[in-house]
C-alpha cells in the first residue's frame, strides 16, 4: 500500500500550458502518433486557448496526477466546412511515464459526459495513427466505432502511415 495516487480532472488554464505543451511535445517529437512534425509555439497554444477553449466553444481538459499535470483532452472542429460544425475531433494524450494509472479514463469521463449534455454537438471524432493498439482499446472501452481506415495516408519519420477513424455518437 501506500502507492495510491489521486487523480482530478479539471479545466486547463493558461498557467497549465507549459505543461500541456511538454506532453505533446513529446509525442510530436518521438512517435507517430501526431502526425505533427512541428511542435506548437508556446505563442500559439496561447492563441490557441484564447480564441478557441476561452470563448467556451472547444475544450481543454487536464488531469492531474498527486497535484502534477500528466495528461490531458482537447477538442476541435472536425473539418472546416460549416455542415461539419456539429462534428468535433478529440486528442489525448498522458505523459509515457503516466499511462495505465486511470488518467484517461478520467479525462474521457468527463469530456464525453459534457459533451453527450452539450445540445451543439452531435458527434466525436478520433483519428488514430496506426498501430497503437493501446488507444483502440482505450477508444472502444469508452464506445467510439471503427468507421474505416486509410492506408498510408501519411508519412513521418521516413515511412508511410495509416490512419483509422473512431465515431462516438454524443
Ligand atoms: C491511449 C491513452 C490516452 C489511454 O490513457 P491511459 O491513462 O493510459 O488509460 P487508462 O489507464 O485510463 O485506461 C483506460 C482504459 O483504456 C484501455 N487501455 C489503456 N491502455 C491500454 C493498453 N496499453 N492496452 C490495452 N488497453 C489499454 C483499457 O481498456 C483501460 O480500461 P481498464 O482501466 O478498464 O483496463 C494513453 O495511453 C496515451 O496517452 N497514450 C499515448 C498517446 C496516445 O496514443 N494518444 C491517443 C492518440 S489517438
Amino acid at each position: 500500500m501506500g502507492d495510491v495516487k489521486t487523480v482530478t480532472v479539471r479545466d486547463a488554464t493558461p498557467a497549465d500550458l507549459p505543461a500541456v505543451a511538454a506532453i505533446y511535445t513529446h509525442y510530436v517529437l518521438r512517435t507517430t502518433i501526431t502526425f505533427n512534425t512541428q511542435v506548437r509555439t508556446p505563442r500559439e497554444w496561447i492563441e490557441r486557448f484564447e480564441t478557441q477553449i476561452a470563448t467556451g466553444r472547444y475544450h481543454l481538459v487536464v488531469a492531474e496526477l498527486d497535484g502534477v499535470v500528466a495528461g490531458y483532452t482537447e477538442t476541435q472542429r472536425f473539418r472546416p466546412k460549416p455542415a461539419y460544425d456539429r462534428s468535433l475531433e478529440l486528442s489525448i494524450y498522458v505523459a509515457p511515464d503516466a499511462t495505465g494509472a486511470g488518467l484517461g479514463g478520467a479525462l474521457y469521463g468527463e469530456l464525453l459526459g459534457r459533451l453527450e449534455a452539450d445540445e451543439r454537438f452531435h458527434r466525436a471524432y478520433s483519428i488514430i495513427a496506426l498501430p497503437n493498439d493501446a488507444s483502440i482499446a482505450f477508444h472502444e472501452r469508452w464506445g467510439f466505432v471503427h468507421r474505416g481506415t486509410l492506408t498510408e495516408a501519411g508519412h513521418k519519420f521516413g515511412r508511410y502511415l495509416d490512419v483509422a477513424y473512431y465515431e462516438r455518437a454524443l
